[in-house]
């Protein structure tokens, strides 16, 4: 998709939402009558004739900076000192996405879709060439086997040992950014692939995911409700993650949110990279390209402890092991923690650590700019780090020395911001809408 359809498609939204805002403000009426209107409207709801459909199906790129934290000091962490990072990056890439496979479900309520994502590297926005920048970082396949075989027999962690020696396995490994986000074939994965076939023989971040097929959601079509327009009723991917936590039903895939936004609002959106629905509050005004904007950023408490945070119950998986504030169990069982990026909002005992890691909202804060009469976001910015969990594991000698750490790997930035075009549209049309009431 070229730029300029883009921007038609992003224009064509601005404009059908204003419209129904405008209407709602002249007539100034009340909630009901608003969404007796909206159910009128039928242009702008999710129907396959709307403009707002053409720009959902389509939406503008975005783009995603990838953050790697290079190991220096290797030999110190492994004889028990702490670790030293230096951050590497940006290495951005332009996402596309789409929704295909369009159904309508119950009687045109419901919307059932696929959403492929189409990743390019952009040089231009980056440091470096992925393909030749090398980064030390920590050798996920190992750890994760380690920790697998954690609960297994003496003699099974003894073979495995063996082979880790044989093979001259390190607990960092070194690769390029490009092997480490979109797959290498790893040694000790194709050794375990010829006694396992299910076991994969390639390792990558982001291995298999480019042209990948994201999720499958069905969302409200805001014929109903408009508070509940496109708000996820289903997401496949979380079914899978069903242990994880409470309701999910709410949210959406912060693309759109309804018009007439408060700031009383708690948004509620889909953070991928967290793996999970957080709250967004309402913290200030700022001015994007000239359009006012609220701005929205998650809670201080939504990666606290489940001590302070009940929603947060992984964080105690397995029973008894709980990790502290700021950071998140995303899977069972295994070593794996998100947090904000340099353990921002964490306690400092994550942060303190580890050397190189400097905190600070500026770099490291997720936020929603949100124009607030037609709900369209104009900037967004969405940042999360994955980590893992370093320890001792009793049949595997190397790691006798090493201190328990959660140890940065990598963090990822998704930003999109309005275009030029659209904004200059939007400000045209709400200093329309204003001039009139
Ligand atoms: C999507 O639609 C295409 C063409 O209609 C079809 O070939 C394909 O199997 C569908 N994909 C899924 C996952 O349903
Ligand atoms: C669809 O519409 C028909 C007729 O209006 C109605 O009987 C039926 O219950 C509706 N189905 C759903 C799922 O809303
Ligand atoms: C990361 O560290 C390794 C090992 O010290 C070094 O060879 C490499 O150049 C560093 N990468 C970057 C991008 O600076
Ligand atoms: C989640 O929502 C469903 C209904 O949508 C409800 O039955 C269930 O009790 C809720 N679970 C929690 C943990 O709130
Ligand atoms: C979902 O939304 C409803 C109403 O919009 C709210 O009452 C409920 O608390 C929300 N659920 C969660 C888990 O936030
Ligand atoms: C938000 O809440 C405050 C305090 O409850 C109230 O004074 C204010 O009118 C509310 N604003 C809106 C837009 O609802």
């Amino acid at each position: 998709m070229t730029r300029k359809s883009c921007a038609i498609y992003t224009t064509g939204f601005v404009c059908a939402h204003l419209l129904i805002v405008g209407i709602a403000l002249e007539l100034s009426l009340q909630e009901g009558e608003i969404q007796e209107r909206w159910r009128k409207i039928s242009e702008v709801t999710l129907t396959e004739r709307g403009q707002v459909f053409e720009s959902w199906k389509n939406p503008p790129p975005s783009y995603l900076e990838y953050y790697f934290f290079n190991v220096t000091n290797p030999e110190v962490f492994m004889a028990g000192g702490k670790a030293s990072v230096k951050q590497i990056g940006p290495y951005t890439y332009r996402v596309h996405s789409s929704r295909e496979n369009v159904t309508f479900l119950e009687n045109g309520t419901k919307v059932y879709a696929l959403n492929p994502k189409t990743f390019v590297f952009v040089p231009e926005k980056s440091v470096g060439d992925p393909q030749v920048d090398i980064v030390r970082t920590v050798n996920i396949p190992l750890v994760t086997i380690m920790n697998k075989l954690k609960s297994s027999s003496f003699f099974l962690r003894s073979v495995f040992s063996i082979y880790i020696n044989r093979l001259d396995i390190k607990l960092f490994m070194t690769r390029t950014v490009h092997e480490v986000l979109w797959g290498f074939k790893d040694p000790l994965l194709t050794k375990l692939h010829s006694t396992k076939p299910e076991v994969d023989e390639y390792f990558g971040l982001m291995w298999k995911k480019n042209d990948a097929l994201e999720g499958e959601s069905v969302s409200h079509n805001g014929e109903q409700n408009y508070l509940d327009y496109v708000k996820i009723d289903m997401w496949n991917v979380l079914r899978e993650m069903s242990w994880s936590s409470s309701n999910q039903s709410n949210g959406t895939y912060g693309t759109f949110f309804h018009p007439l936004t408060n700031v009383n609002e708690s948004l509620y959106i889909f953070a991928a990279e967290l793996c999970r629905f957080i709250h967004l509050a309402y913290v200030e005004e700022v001015e994007v390209k000239g359009i006012q904007a609220y701005r929205f950023a998650p809670r201080g408490n939504v990666l606290t402890s489940p001590q302070n945070n009940p929603a947060n119950p992984t964080n105690c998986v397995p029973a008894g092991e709980c990790l502290g504030t700021g950071v998140l169990k995303v899977r069972e069982g295994a070593p794996i923690v998100v947090s904000f990026p340099h353990f921002y909002q964490a306690d400092p005992a994550y942060i303190n650590a580890i050397d190189g890691l400097n905190p600070n909202k500026e770099e490291h804060e997720t936020y929603l700019d949100l124009q607030p009469m037609t709900g369209v976001p104009i900037r967004t910015s969405k940042r999360a780090q994955l980590n893992m969990i370093l320890k001792r594991v009793t049949g595997f000698p190397k790691t006798r020395n090493i201190a328990e750490t959660i140890f940065p790997i990598m963090f990822v930035n998704e930003m999109a911001t309005i275009d030029d075009e659209p904004a200059a549209q939007m400000r045209s049309l709400l200093s329309l809408i204003l001039r009139k009431t």
